[in-house]
């Protein structure tokens, strides 16, 4: 933990490829797909390009893992076919279990359709079907000129079959597509489950297309989790939620809200557990340009996962999973104290790369809090969190098109909490990852490419009056892969 305990960075090299988030051996990774938990083994899949760090010939590759912190990779599950409805790319989708039968439902492009193949009981091979593709286009009306109608996510209800896909209107806003079946082979298009208008700028703007729509039950209510996407801006990549009730036909939503403020976490998949946990993992995406990426022979990393609930305002909490904890290594815990303006860092015997915090502040006067992580000691390089308390945000000070987008939304949903009464922050830094909890409502990631070894340093500073720091532990976090 401390600097000379030998758990930060070896001096002279900058590592910026995570030790406890999962990702791929090399190549580029983007969205997890046909996440499910089966016969106690949670199965990952993801969007993969084994041949280089970019978005070409995509594959979908394949890790598992028995408590969603050490992870195994396995054969590659799906591959382009040459003239076969996916040699454009096997494209996002999600996985079921039917009678004992694996099936992975995903997108073959282009054009974009869906198509299923079958796996073994290990689901470490994979058959596709003969009668691919199993929906050759969207329905009229949908997908404009590229037809845009992807992201299979399938579930079951009683004894009936839905699938819900992502897909847009020419010059409109997004939509979710509902098909149901009862053989999981014909599919029947029941309407637009939902549809997203771009004239509406509050509370969140929903972009021009929606992509890997998710629909599952939470606490007697539903969830439908969509991924926002608008082209002509470029950077409006995000995912939203919807808390509604779904009866099979349609589908009645609350309001929009931001799933992410980070700015850097796309395309979320939620799978329901053995226990019943709604579990979250998404791709954190890179910020460093794409030369950089290729260059570094590997990019993409999945999210930590996280656990969704409702709260009695409907909206959802999210926490990292609990099993997390047993990558913590002997923790720092200096006693609670009053921090005020100027005084000394209480955190300054605290380094590294691969950490975990776990904070308690509550403002005393102080108006602001400032928390810095991965500085170098002269101050040059690092990235800060602040939140202010006086008008309610949190964020990192960086440009960042969500929470710049989306202040109010932002404010909204800090607000209520750190007003006299407790912030807690749990904060995870590994590597270029930084994911921040706050509260259980508000989660923030981003990516942080420390430019100097010594970039280890982490500072907490009050501003305006005093912080009191009821709790801190921090803990050195264990590697998942051999480095
Ligand atoms: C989301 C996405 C999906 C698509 C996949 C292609 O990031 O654009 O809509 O299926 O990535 O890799």
């Amino acid at each position: 933990m401390r600097r000379a305990s030998g758990l930060s960075a070896s001096p002279g090299m900058i590592n910026h490829r995570p030790a406890y988030h999962f990702l791929p051996p090399a190549g580029w990774m983007n969205d997890p797909n046909g996440f499910i938990h089966h016969r106690g083994i949670y199965h990952l899949f993801y969007q993969h390009n084994p041949a280089g760090a970019y978005h070409a010939d995509i594959h979908w590759g394949h890790a598992r893992s028995v408590d969603l912190v050490r992870w195994q990779h396995r054969p590659m599950a799906l591959t382009p076919s040459p003239g076969g409805p996916d040699q454009g790319g096997c494209w996002s989708g999600s996985a079921v279990v039917a009678a004992g039968r694996p099936l992975i439902y995903y997108t073959g492009v282009s054009p974009q359709t869906v198509c299923r193949a079958s796996g073994s009981d290990d689901l470490d091979e994979w058959t596709k079907d003969a009668a691919n593709p199993l929906i050759s286009g969207p329905p009229p009306g949908f997908g404009g000129d590229t037809g845009d109608f992807r992201d299979p996510y399938v579930w079951r209800a009683g004894e009936q079959w839905y699938m819900v896909m992502g897909s847009r209107v020419a010059g409109e806003g997004g939509a979710v597509l509902l098909y149901r079946s009862a053989d999981l082979l014909a599919w029947e298009y029941v309407g637009p489950l939902l549809l997203g208008d771009p004239a509406r700028r509050e509370p969140v703007w929903t972009g021009t297309m929606w992509e890997c729509p998710n629909l599952f039950p939470l606490a007697g209510r539903h969830v439908l989790i969509v991924s926002f996407q608008d082209w002509a801006r470029g950077d409006l990549l995000f995912p939203g939620y919807f808390v509604g009730d779904f009866d099979g036909v349609g589908f009645r939503p609350g309001r929009p809200r931001v799933l992410e403020y980070g700015g850097c976490l796309y395309a979320p998949l939620v799978t329901i557990d053995a226990s019943g946990r709604a579990v979250l993992m998404g791709w954190l995406m890179e910020g460093r340009d794409p030369a950089a990426q290729r260059a570094a022979g590997w990019s993409g990393v999945m999210s930590l996962p996280r656990v969704l609930s409702l709260g009695d305002d409907e909206t959802l909490r999210i926490q990292p999973i609990p099993e997390l904890a047993q990558l913590r290594g002997e923790p720092f815990q200096p006693a609670p104290q009053l921090l005020y303006p100027g005084a000394a860092n209480p955190l300054r015997d605290v380094g590294g790369d691969c950490l975990e915090l776990d904070l308690t502040l509550t403002p005393r006067g102080a108006t602001a809090f400032r928390l810095r992580l991965l500085a170098s000691p002269d101050g040059s390089d690092g990235i800060t969190l602040r939140g202010d308390f006086s008008v309610g945000t949190i964020a990192f000070d960086r440009p960042d098109s969500v929470a710049a987008d989306h202040p109010a939304r932002l404010a909204a949903e800090i607000a209520p909490l750190p007003a006299e009464r407790p912030l807690r922050l749990r904060v995870f830094v590994d590597r270029s990852v930084v994911e921040v909890f706050v509260n259980e409502r508000v989660v923030l990631s981003t990516r942080v490419y420390a430019a100097r070894p010594d970039s280890l340093g982490v500072e907490l500073l009050a501003d305006g009056g005093a912080l009191a720091i009821e709790a801190i532990d921090v803990w050195p976090m264990r590697a998942i892969w051999d480095e």
